[in-house]
């Protein structure tokens, strides 16, 4: 049934020497404490927080302009915040460029995939291999959990499919081993029957013991991968809860910044 991801051949014994270590912290992986960030006068994020169990996955959800991509720029080093810190495995990591972020673990896949489409798929994966720490996830790993990315391993990333691109980019980001992989709007451009095979790649990554953070517009799609949903407008949080849990009417609300 699903053509870009395989889901059954994978065991889940190659568990996170981590997760097997025992090291149970109280501290959240990461903790985005009470930042401020944005572009020259323009503000994105507002006094925010974020916290994220090892282990655990959120979605942040949020209309167009919310701030979603900016907060995953913070996270990943490619944006500094104006106030607040960024905490990783108790660390501050706020001075921390995104290079140095990959090799403590944080993996970003950013909105738009940003591959280079002259270069083949398999060097595309490679490039997410320069930081890379020891772990599951190297080249066969991806094309195990990706049989349509292997497939095309040799195509110039352009010659692909906007599902397939999304796919190798997930595959990159995993290159590095990351503890944490922020996801940014895999669903962006994609037919809902791609949105959901990519998705179901999801349950493989985190049973290796990655925490995921995803931000979507597709709520749905966002609620039914998450442990948690932290909803955005205007760089502030408007409602959070477990995603089992949350009012599909109060989040719309939220979402739209409607009050009731
Ligand atoms: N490169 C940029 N330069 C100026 N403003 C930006 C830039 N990127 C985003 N913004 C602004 O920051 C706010 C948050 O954007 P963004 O984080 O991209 O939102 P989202 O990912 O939720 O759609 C918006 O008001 C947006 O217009
Ligand atoms: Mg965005």
């Amino acid at each position: 049934m699903s053509e870009l991801t395989n889901e059954h051949s994978r065991s889940a014994n190659a568990t996170d020497e981590r997760q097997r270590g025992g090291h149970v912290s109280s501290a959240p992986l990461l903790h985005v404490d009470d930042v401020d960030a944005g572009y020259g006068d323009v503000p994105a994020l507002r006094g925010l927080t974020v916290t994220v169990a090892e282990g655990e996955t959120l979605a942040v959800i949020g209309a167009n302009g919310a701030g979603k991509s900016t907060l995953l720029k913070t996270i990943a080093g490619v944006l500094r915040p104006t106030r607040g810190e960024v905490r990783f495995d108790g660390r501050v990591v706020t001075a921390l460029s995104a290079h140095q972020r990959v090799g403590s673990g944080i993996s970003l896949c950013p909105e738009g995939r940003r591959l280079f489409p002259s270069l083949t798929v398999e060097e595309n994966l490679q490039v997410g291999a320069y930081a890379r720490r020891p772990g599951p996830w190297d080249l066969p790993a991806v094309y195990e959990l990706f049989p349509l990315v292997a497939e095309r391993r040799a195509r110039p990333a352009a010659n692909l499919s906007g599902g397939e691109q999304q796919a190798v980019a997930i595959g990159r980001s995993l290159m590095a081993n990351p503890r944490l992989l922020l996801l940014d709007e895999v669903s962006l451009g994609l037919a809902p029957v791609i949105v959901r095979q990519l998705y179901a790649a999801l349950p493989r990554i985190t049973e290796q013991g990655t925490t995921v953070l995803v931000v979507e517009q597709d709520v749905h799609q966002a609620i039914s991968v998450a442990d948690r949903v932290q909803c955005l407008l205007e760089g502030r949080t408007v409602l959070e809860g477990a995603a089992d849990r949350i009012d599909p009417a109060e989040l719309a609300a939220a979402y739209f910044g409607v009050r009731r």
